[in-house]
């Protein structure tokens, strides 16, 4: 039944949220098709984000993030869709996503966010100085975005992947949008 506009699951956090292993296992419970706007732009590309951050820029990098919101968000079946963790910062991102779909954002202190990301291999944002001083200043900026794309906000501080992907799909059930 795809009665509700609404009707995506969308997910949206700083790196190192969770976004990707919850919207697979989100995936998983709804029977639905998941769709990473990283791995879109990838496999557009054939290269790597770091790739197409050296050669192209960010700038270059958000106008493919762009292509890849405005694909995910116009696909016909309901899906699950994990953001890239700078797509909120565009506000006609923000305005697709909320049309599209229940917007759930996935937090965690800094320090949660960074034993995840790791070295923050891949992550251009994360190449230069300290990771976990990057994702301070990124949970900073970007709160304000992250709050105005949301419905709903899980923090994931202590959370398993399967506890998370319970309650976002709980947040979806509670917005009244059927499964499929
Ligand atoms: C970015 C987050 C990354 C990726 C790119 C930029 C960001 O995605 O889109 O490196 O601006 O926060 P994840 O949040 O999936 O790591």
């Amino acid at each position: 039944m795809t009665g509700s506009p609404r009707r995506h699951l969308i997910l949206v956090g700083l790196m190192g949220a969770g976004k990707t292993a919850v919207g697979e296992a989100c995936a998983r419970r709804l029977e639905r098709a998941f769709v990473d706007t990283d791995a879109v732009i990838v496999a557009a590309a054939g290269v790597s984000i770091a790739e197409i951050f050296a050669a192209e820029g960010e700038d270059g990098f958000r106008q493919r993030e762009r292509r890849a919101v405005t694909d995910a968000c116009s696909a016909a079946e309901p899906a699950v869709i994990a953001c890239g963790g700078g797509v909120v910062v565009d506000p006609d991102n923000r305005r697709d996503l909320r049309r599209a779909g229940v917007v759930v954002w996935l937090t965690a202190a800094a320090e949660v966010l960074v034993q995840r990301v790791g070295a923050g291999d891949g992550r251009p944002l994360l190449a230069v100085g300290e990771p976990l001083d990057a994702l301070t200043r990124l949970a900073e900026e970007r709160e304000p975005h992250y709050r105005r794309a949301a419905d709903t906000v899980i923090d994931t501080t202590g959370l398993g992947i399967d506890e998370v992907a319970d309650a976002a799909v709980r947040a979806l059930a509670a917005e009244g949008v059927a499964r499929r």
